[in-house]
């Protein structure tokens, strides 16, 4: 009987469990994983994220044991970011370059605890020590100014790299801050401090829990459009990219994750440069809140997502499910 069935069987490989391993095009692995962390004041401190439900911030000596947790997890970097408090909050981000701040203490708490085992990936923009809550400094029209406020985030970038940062990561999409960082860092003697840009970063309604989790959340009026980007483009997200890299950008980011799998795409297949997707806070809390109505296994889902960033692209993925993802490929 030929002609009549297919010779062809796509399902044949499908078959059983060694087949669909051996055929798997993508695999997930605990080093794809990057764990972003909230650090705060105190010590012995867990302060549990309302909108976050699992996360907590932490205390330096608490960061310090995660860092530790995510070695032996097999975690490879875990990404900081300072729940600065009210009172050191001002207009210009003056916190920013202080070599005491909660940021710098951080990291120096996890290379003393950690060594070469964790890279420590750092957020560059003001908006955890602005009192306005925007990632840069406003002129008397209440616009966030470019030129002002990237000789800020050099500051910031420098003050993270000698408080031994590995990898700076500008978060706040100003033009011409990759540049500027990159030179200060050739220049101030850290050739080899990485910069890993949010080169593709919309301004998305995802980000509400994040907010809360450095405090930002209840400060910041308006938004943030007229620097980062519109969620309609794509071609302008490779301009970006394209920019980022010229500027000296060792790696990519796009941001958030799951609704941006075709621009993680297209930039991996335009540049081939490292691209990583950050899963972020409001991604996570939807997982959660699934799980939580009993719409969905929170394992089964999270695996499929973080999944989909291998697929489309990435190297990594940021996501503050890193422990339990790591977890459950460790088996
Ligand atoms: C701020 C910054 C944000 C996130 C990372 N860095 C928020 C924002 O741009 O308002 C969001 C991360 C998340 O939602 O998990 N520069």
């Amino acid at each position: 009987m030929t002609g009549h069935y297919p010779n062809t069987r796509m399902r044949r490989t499908r078959a059983s469990n060694w087949s669909r391993a051996l055929h798997r095009e993508s695999q997930l692995q605990p080093t794809d994983l990057i764990w972003p962390l909230f650090v705060t004041e105190g010590s012995g401190v867990e302060e549990p994220i309302g909108t976050l439900p699992g996360v907590s911030r932490w205390s330096v000596d608490g960061i310090a044991a995660r860092a530790k947790e995510a070695a032996e997890l097999g975690i490879p970097v875990v990404a900081l970011f300072p729940n600065t408090p009210p009172e050191k909050r001002n207009d210009d981000g003056a916190e920013a370059h202080n070599p005491d701040n909660l940021m710098c203490r951080a990291i120096k708490a996890i290379k003393d605890a950690c060594g070469d085992d964790v890279g420590v990936l750092t957020d560059v923009a003001l908006d955890p020590y602005t009192s306005h809550g925007q990632d840069g400094l406003l002129d008397e029209h209440g616009y966030v100014t470019n030129d002002d406020t990237v000789a800020v985030l050099v500051d910031q970038a420098i003050n993270q790299a000698e408080a031994g940062a590995d990898i700076i990561a500008p978060s706040d999409m100003m033009d011409g801050r990759i540049h500027a960082i990159r030179m200060a860092l050739e220049m101030g003697n850290h050739p080899n401090v990485q910069i890993m840009s949010y080169a593709a970063k919309y301004a998305s309604a995802f980000y509400g829990p994040f907010r809360d989790a450095v405090g930002s959340g209840g400060l910041l009026k308006g938004d943030k459009k007229s620097y980062q980007m519109d969620p309609a483009n794509s071609d302008e997200a490779l301009r970006e990219v394209e920019l980022d890299i010229a500027e000296g950008a060792d790696s990519v980011m796009v941001k958030p994750g799951l609704a941006y799998l075709d621009i993680i795409y297209r930039v991996k297949k335009a540049f081939g440069i490292p691209v990583f997707a950050y899963q972020v806070s409001g991604e996570y809390a939807m997982i959660e809140a699934a799980e939580a109505a009993g719409i969905g296994d929170r394992d089964a889902l999270l695996m499929e997502k973080l999944t989909a960033f291998k697929r489309a692209g990435c190297s990594g993925v940021l996501t503050y499910h890193a422990p339990v993802a790591a977890r459950i490929l460790n088996g």
